[in-house]
């Protein structure tokens, strides 16, 4: 938990009793938890610092056992039972158990390791929001910029299974690994827009901006032609200042997509359609280490926390 806003020092491991499962509600043994940028940002003061918050409890994303159900405990797909193995999409969940809504928990695809069932959604989810909002169709364009990070690799897949071409911006580690997506890569900084055009003489229909950066606003607003086009995950203040789309947050259109695109997301990783890229795991009590190297440049894909 985090018991103060700063950096990673603030987090603790704290024991708790849990309470049992009320109306609603399973109790769900975690076997693995996503780590996001937005677990580490969330206590950094970003969002406010009011200690009243505090200790806050991270995470969004994990996979696990179901081992207690409450009454009217029901699912987005049917009753719950004990012993089902499932992946839970709610905050919270850096822990070794969790009582969470039922309505937060879906079957576990029977294809994917806990891990990758535990970092699929959030960026799945995001990626997919972001897809509908650029409304990216077969035979269409479209840069992502960070399209080696968390969200990115997933919005590469998405995009590619959509029947498009895929223009992605990462260092030139990751170059290879995009290829074999299907993506193509360009190294992003001084001459960006050259290169993605040189990349796509076509014309780009649309952007996709994981990384919030001046450059990537400035690239996507000269290729796309249509500024409702272009959508940022990290980006807010030019979004705000441009005219374009910004999308997360309290946002009931991305609520609403997100929460209609979680069972289809985990359908097409059961199929091998889109698959989660395991940078690094570690243990839950290491989530400090884990954020302090997420937040630097650091290996492709997800981190992941074991408890
Ligand atoms: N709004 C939302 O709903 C929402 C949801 C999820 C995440 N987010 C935010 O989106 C951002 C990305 O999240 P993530 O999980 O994908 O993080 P991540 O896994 O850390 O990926 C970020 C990627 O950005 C790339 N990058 C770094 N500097 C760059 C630059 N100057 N230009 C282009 N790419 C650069 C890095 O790739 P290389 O290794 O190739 O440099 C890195 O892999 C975070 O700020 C996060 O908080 C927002």
């Amino acid at each position: 938990m985090a018991t103060a806003f700063g950096g990673p020092e603030v987090l603790e491991v704290i024991d708790e009793q849990l309470p049992a499962p009320g109306v609603g509600q399973v109790v769900v043994e975690v076997r693995a938890v996503g780590v996001n940028p937005i677990d580490y940002k969330r206590y950094s003061g970003a969002f406010g610092d009011d200690p009243s918050t505090l200790p806050q409890r991270l995470g969004l994303e994990a996979s696990g056992v179901v081992t207690a159900v409450g009454p009217d405990a029901v699912g987005p797909q049917g009753p719950i039972t004990v012993g089902d193995e499932v992946v839970v999409y709610a905050p919270g969940v850096y822990a070794s158990a969790v009582v969470v809504p039922a309505a937060a928990v879906l079957p576990k695809p029977a294809g994917l390791v806990w891990e990758h069932a535990a970092g699929i959604l959030a960026t799945g989810l995001t990626a997919w929001d972001a897809l509908e909002r650029i409304r990216l169709q077969e035979g269409e364009t479209v840069v992502i910029h960070g399209a080696a990070g968390g969200v990115g690799l997933l919005a590469v897949q998405l995009a590619k299974a959509r029947g498009a071409t895929v223009i992605g911006t990462a260092r030139e580690v990751n170059h290879d690994y995009l290829r074999s997506l299907g993506a193509t890569p360009v190294v992003y900084g001084h001459g960006l827009v050259e290169r993605v055009r040189e990349a796509a003489p076509g014309g780009v229909d649309a952007a996709i901006d994981t990384v919030g950066t001046d450059e990537a606003a400035d690239v996507s607003l000269e290729l796309v032609p249509e500024k409702q086009r272009v959508v940022t995950i990290a980006g807010f203040e030019r979004a705000a200042r441009d005219g374009f789309v910004a999308i997360g947050g309290p946002d009931p259109e991305s609520a609403r997509i997100r929460e209609s695109a979680r069972i289809p997301l985990l359908e097409l990783a059961d199929a091998g359609t889109v698959v989660t890229v395991i940078a690094k795991t570690f243990p839950l009590a290491e989530a400090a280490r884990a954020h302090t190297e997420l937040a630097a440049s650091h290996a492709s894909g997800k981190f992941i926390l074991i408890p």
